[in-house]
C-alpha cells in the first residue's frame, strides 16, 4: 500500500533509491518517483506506471544529490496519474515529501491552506503536508521544528518521509503504517519495508506509532513528535538479499511455490519432537494455553483461508474456535471476553483491517495473538504474543509460501492449545509430527512431478473456474479459487462441495472445470459432489492421491501424498498454486503484480 524509500550517505543516491522502489513495487506500482537534492535545490521526477517507466524517463536527465526519498504508489486519493505520483512539494518546491496511508484531516488542512494562498496540483491527501511545514518555515522555525509542527496537526494513519532543500536530514514519521531505519557505517535508509535495502543492509530498527526519526548523515535520533527521545531496539534481520531476488525463476511468484520446502522446514525447526511427541512454541511455557476457553481467528484474504484452517483444526480437536473476516470482525464480532484467545493471522502483520480486529479484541479484554511473517511489524508489537512462521521474504503479491507456513503453524498451535488444555499431549501427536517433518520432502517431490501446467493450457479457454472442497478441503478450494482469479483474471469461485445443489450447480456447463480436492475427510461424498457437477458436463480435475477412487472417474488428475487428513489440504494447494500460476503465465498477465492489487493493505 505505498512503498517509501530514504536515503541518506555519501556518493549518489539515486541508484539505492531505485533498487528500493523496485524491491518495494509489491506495495503498489500505479506510479512511481524520486526526490534528490543536489546542492542547488530539490529535483523530483515522477510519473504514473511502474518503476520501470520512471528509470526510463529518468535516464536522459538523472537528478544527482547524496541525500533522496521515493515512491511507489497504490492509489487512495485521486487516479493514477503524473501529478498524483509522489514525491509532492509545496509551491516553491523547497519540501519534498512521500507518504504511506491516509490523512483524514486534509480536507480541512487543504481548505485552510488554500485561504493562506498554498496552491495545490494534486488530488492527494499527501500534498497538504509539504504545504503545512512550508507554512511553519515561513513562520520562522527550522526544519525540525517545522516538520514536527506538521506532523503534530495530521490525523489518519501515515509513514511519512521528508526532505528539505539545503538541509542534508530527512525527517520521518510513523503513525498506523509500517516505517523502518536500515543503518550501515554511514549510509542509513528509510522504508516501509526491509527488502527495500537488504542489498546494502540487515542492521535495522523498526519505527513504532508516534516515533520521529531525524536521519542525520552521522547517525539517526529516534524521539517523539515533541522531541523526547524514545529507546528502539538495532537488530539484524535474517532475511538474506538473494532470498529477495527472483534466482533464476521468471517470477517471484513460482521462486515463492517452490520455497515452500525451506519454507515449510523453518517454520517448524525446533518446534517438533516426534520423539517426545511435544511441541515447543518459543518461549510458551508448557500450560500456557490451559485457561483458553474459546479461539477466534481474524484475517482477511489468503490469510483469513489459513485461518479458517486452523479453526477446523481446532473444533475437531474440542476447542470451540471460529475464523472471521478481519472487516468483518469490527462489526459483527461474537462475544469476546477475558477467556477468549484472539489470533491474528497476517503474512504483513501490517493489514489495517486485521490491525483494527487485534485491537477491537485488546479492547474486549481477550488475550491476543500474532501469527505472521514479518518480526517487528505492527501485528506482532500489537498483540500480547507472536509467532512467526518464518517463510523469509514474499514479494509476489499472491501469496504462496506464507499461506502453507501459517496453515502449518496454525496446525502446530492447535494441537498445542489442545495439549495444554488437556495437561497431555494425547496419543496422536508423535505421529502427526513425524508427518509433519517429512512434509518439505514430499512437497518438493510434488513440485518435481506436477503435472499443473499442462492442465492449465487444457482448459485455458474455459468460462468460468469452480473448486471444491469438504472440511479441511473447503478453505484450500477458497485460496484455489482466490489465487486463479486475483492473477488469471478469470472468474473462479470456490465452493463447499456440498453447497454446488445449492445454487452453484445452475452454472456449471462443459466450459467449467470443477477442481475437487480430496483430502480423506468423507472423500465419498465429495467424490458424489463431483459426479453432480460432472453429469452436467463440467470437466473435473480431481486432487487426491494416486490410487484415489476419484482418479477412475475424473477427466484429469493432480497428485497429492497419502498423507495425515490434517496435512493433505496443504500439499492439494501447491498443485492449485501451480495450476493458477501457469494459466496466468499462458495468458501472459503481471503474476508478480496483478492489477488493483498490492501486497499489503493498510487501509481500511
Ligand atoms: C492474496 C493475498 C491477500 C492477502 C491479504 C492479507 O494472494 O495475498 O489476500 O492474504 O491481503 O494480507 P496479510 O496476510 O499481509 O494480512
Amino acid at each position: 500500500m505505498c512503498g517509501i524509500i530514504g536515503r541518506v550517505g555519501d556518493g549518489d543516491a539515486l541508484e539505492p533509491l531505485l533498487t528500493g522502489l523496485e524491491n518495494l513495487e509489491y506495495r503498489g506500482y500505479d506510479s512511481a518517483g524520486v526526490a534528490v537534492q543536489n546542492g542547488a535545490g530539490i529535483k523530483v521526477q515522477k510519473r504514473s506506471g511502474e518503476v520501470s517507466e520512471l528509470k526510463r524517463t529518468i535516464d536522459g536527465d538523472p537528478p544527482e544529490g547524496e541525500v533522496g526519498i521515493g515512491h511507489t504508489r497504490w492509489s487512495t486519493h485521486g487516479p493514477p496519474t503524473d501529478a498524483n505520483a509522489h514525491p509532492h512539494t509545496d509551491s516553491t518546491a523547497d519540501v519534498a515529501v512521500v507518504h504511506n496511508g491516509i490523512i483524514e484531516n486534509y480536507a480541512t488542512l487543504r481548505e485552510r491552506l488554500r485561504e493562506a494562498d498554498h496552491e495545490f496540483t494534486s488530488d492527494t491527501d499527501t500534498e497538504v503536508i509539504p504545504h503545512l511545514i512550508q507554512q511553519y518555515l515561513d513562520e520562522g522555525y527550522g526544519s525540525e521544528g517545522a516538520f514536527r509542527r506538521a506532523i503534530d496537526e495530521l490525523e489518519g494513519s501515515y509513514a511519512v518521509a521528508v526532505m528539505l532543500s539545503g538541509d542534508h536530514s530527512l525527517y520521518a514519521a510513523r503513525q498506523g503504517s509500517p516505517l523502518v531505519v536500515g543503518m550501515q557505517d554511514e549510509e542509513f535508509f528509510l522504508a516501509s519495508d526491509v527488502p527495500a535495502f537488504l542489498e546494502y543492509t540487515d542492521d535495522v530498527v523498526f519505527l513504532e506509532d508516534g516515533d520521529v526519526a531525524v536521519v542525520r548523515p552521522d547517525g539517526v535520533e529516534f524521539t517523539d513528535v515533541e522531541g523526547n527521545p524514545v529507546d528502539r531496539e538495532r537488530q539484524t534481520v535474517d532475511w538474506d538479499p538473494e532470498q529477495a531476488g527472483k534466482a533464476g525463476y521468471d517470477h517471484f511468484m513460482l521462486k515463492e511455490i517452490h520455497e515452500q520446502p525451506t519454507a515449510l522446514a523453518q517454520a517448524i525447526e525446533g518446534r517438533t519432537d516426534p520423539d517426545a511427541g511435544a511441541i515447543d512454541l518459543d518461549g510458551f511455557e508448557s500450560g500456557t494455553f490451559e485457561d483458553v476457553e474459546r479461539v477466534q481467528l481474524v484475517a482477511c484474504g489468503t490469510s483469513y483461508h489459513a485461518a479458517l484452517y486452523g479453526s477446523l483444526l481446532l473444533n475437531a480437536a474440542g476447542v470451540h474456535a471460529t475464523a472471521h473476516l478481519a472487516n468483518e470482525y469490527s462489526v459483527a464480532a461474537p462475544p469476546t471476553d477475558g477467556g477468549s484467545l484472539v489470533i491474528a493471522v497476517s503474512q504483513s502483520g501490517e493489514t489495517a483491517d486485521t490491525l483494527g480486529a487485534l485491537r477491537r479484541a485488546e479492547r474486549e479484554g481477550a488475550r491476543t495473538l500474532t501469527v505472521t511473517n514479518v518480526v517487528g511489524s505492527t501485528a506482532a508489537r500489537v498483540a500480547d504474543d507472536a509467532l512467526f512462521i518464518r517463510a523469509g521474504p514474499e514479494i509476489g503479491v499472491a501469496a504462496t509460501k506464507t499461506f502453507s507456513s501459517q496453515a502449518v503453524m496454525l496446525a502446530l498451535l492447535a494441537r498445542r492449545i489442545v495439549a495444554d488444555r488437556r495437561g497431555d499431549p494425547g496419543t496422536d501427536l508423535g505421529a502427526f509430527l513425524a508427518e509433519l517433518e517429512r512434509m518439505p520432502d514430499r512437497i518438493d517431490d510434488l513440485l518435481e512431478t506436477s503435472h499443473a501446467a499442462g492442465i492449465a493450457d487444457r482448459y485455458l479457454d474455459s468460462d468460468s473456474y469452480f473448486f471444491i472442497g469438504r472440511g479441511l478441503g473447503f478453505p484450500v478450494a477458497l485460496e484455489g479459487a482466490l489465487k486463479f482469479k486475483e492473477i488469471t483474471y478469470e472468474h473462479a469461485e470456490g465452493f463447499a462441495a456440498g453447497e454446488l445443489k445449492h445454487g452453484p450447480l445452475a452454472l456449471v456447463t462443459p466450459e467449467t472445470p470443477v477442481f475437487a480436492v480430496f483430502t480423506g475427510e468423507e472423500d465419498e461424498r465429495t467424490l458424489k459432489n463431483a459426479e453432480e457437477a460432472q453429469a452436467r458436463g463440467a470437466p473435473l480435475v480431481a486432487v487426491c492421491p494416486e490410487d484415489h477412487p476419484a482418479t477412475e472417474i475424473a477427466d484429469a488428475h493432480l497428485g497429492i501424498p497419502d498423507t495425515d487428513s490434517d496435512l493433505a489440504g496443504l500439499f492439494a494447494n501447491v498443485q492449485l498454486q501451480l495450476v493458477a500460476y501457469h494459466a496466468a503465465d499462458l495468458l501472459d498477465r503481471p503474476i508478480d503484480k496483478p492489477r488493483n492489487l498490492a501486497k499489503s493493505v493498510t487501509v481500511e
